[in-house]
């Protein structure tokens, strides 16, 4: 996600130093080339060879250090980041940003950078809950500095609350958004994703293979394109994404219910949801008990959200998702039909790399128009973001759907 970008790291003197060395292994792990930044007060917590071992380049600490000047200027870090983050960000170095003071290497490239500037503030609750602290931060916020936390937690002072470091994952999240397009901007995106369960007893049910990790993908590079992003997910192994409304459902009329009651607030739905076709037509309120014998089940039709939002639309982008093993286009043509779709994604669940409970996908986009896109086989996340352009493609031509 980072290729080619170049983040400037900063990191200020608090307990949660250590944690920025796993920040570093982040970015670096996206393809990021990191330069890092260490106050002096840093420095006494965590040694500048850590972070010179684990982003493979030099560390920078003196504003007035001949060798580091000569080899790249103090400038020049602040012209060739992409974007400047600071974790853990004391408030200390916040306020003097707010106040526009540029006394050490860290707060002058600060100062200097026309990148987007990330800060990860950590420090005691009682300085974070500081009036004065909070008027520094709304101030940056109003100059377009981004912020990733503090969360609330069990704070090294021994305090407890709001002013612990945002988890590095979350931060890196955050990073990757500030770096992302907004091209997505104002919409409001209804993904849904992962299996349905249809309960035959308390211990059964009905499923499928759904690992749910298409669906997320799409939901997390909506937010990050700048969406306001609903997901409605069925039972799933994934972590919540950050950012996202996340509403957990277990069988297709839960599902049903919160699709339906957020459809008509939506702008983009993405149905990328393994929904039950079928329900026991009946919950045994007990186990149900072995009997010599076969067992027959009756099984009752459920609901086709799909089919019915497509029958409420209005202006809603719909794109819809085939799960198909044989005859994939035509069985995909056929529900964009049926079920007044944009667009669907069909996926042979048959071949290898394609489908459920893989982190891979292969895919033909096929369009209300007819257009068929054939996509070689590729990460979910990488599908998610090419199905998000084909997306804004689509609507900026003004293709809007017909209304059902
Ligand atoms: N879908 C839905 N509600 C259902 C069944 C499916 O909303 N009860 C949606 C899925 O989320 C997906 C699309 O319909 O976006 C297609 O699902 P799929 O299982 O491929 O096809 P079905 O329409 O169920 O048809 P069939 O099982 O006959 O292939």
């Amino acid at each position: 996600m980072l290729r080619e970008k170049t983040i400037v790291l900063g990191v200020t003197g608090g307990i949660a130093a250590y944690k920025a060395a796993e920040l570093v292994r982040l970015l670096v792990k996206q393809g990021a080339a990191v330069h890092v930044i260490m106050t002096r007060a840093a420095t006494e917590f965590v040694t500048p060879l850590t972070f010179q071992t684990l982003s493979a380049n030099p560390v920078h600490t003196e504003l007035f250090s001949l060798v580091e000047e000569q080899d790249i200027g103090h400038i020049s870090l602040a012209d060739r980041a992409d974007l400047f983050i600071v974790a853990p960000a004391t408030a200390n170095l916040i306020g003097k940003i707010a106040a526009g003071i540029a006394d050490d290497l860290l707060s002058t490239t600060i100062m200097a950078t026309k990148s987007p500037v990330l800060l990860a503030p950590a420090m005691n609750t009682n300085m974070y809950l500081n009036p004065i602290y909070r008027e520094n931060e709304e101030k940056l916020r109003r100059h377009g500095y981004l912020f990733a936390g503090p969360v609330s937690g069990q704070l090294a002072c021994g305090w407890e609350g709001e002013g612990k470091l945002q988890d590095p994952a979350i931060i890196l999240e955050e990073a990757i958004c500030a770096l992302s397009p907004k091209d997505l901007g104002g919409e409001q995106v209804l993904v849904t994703a992962g299996p349905t369960r249809e309960e035959l007893d308390p211990v059964r049910y009905l499923s499928n293979h759904s690992s749910g990790k298409m669906g997320y993908a799409i939901a997390v590079a909506a937010r990050r394109r700048g969406a306001c992003v609903t997901l409605v997910t069925g039972p799933v192994c994934l972590d919540e994404p950050h950012g996202v409304e996340t509403i957990r459902v277990v069988s297709a009329s839960e599902m049903r219910e919160a699709v339906l009651g957020r459809f008509e607030a939506s702008t983009i739905v993405v149905k990328a949801a393994a929904v039950a076709d079928y329900r026991p037509e009946t919950r045994a309120g007990n186990k149900i008990k072995k009997s010599v014998g076969n067992m027959v089940l009756n099984l009752a039709r459920t609901h086709d959200i799909l089919a019915e939002i497509g029958r409420h639309k209005t202006s809603q982008f719909i794109v819809g998702f085939a799960a198909e093993t044989e005859d994939l286009a035509g069985n995909a043509v056929k529900k964009i039909a049926e079920k007044k779709l944009d667009m669907i994604v069909a996926n042979d669940v048959t071949r290898e790399g394609a489908g459920f409970a893989v982190d891979t996908n292969i895919v033909k986009l096929i369009s209300r128009d007819g257009r068929v896109e054939d996509l070689p086989l590729m990460a979910k996340e990488s599908l998610a973001d090419i199905i998000l352009d084909r997306v804004v493609e689509m609507k900026n031509q003004g293709r809007r759907p017909a209304s059902g």
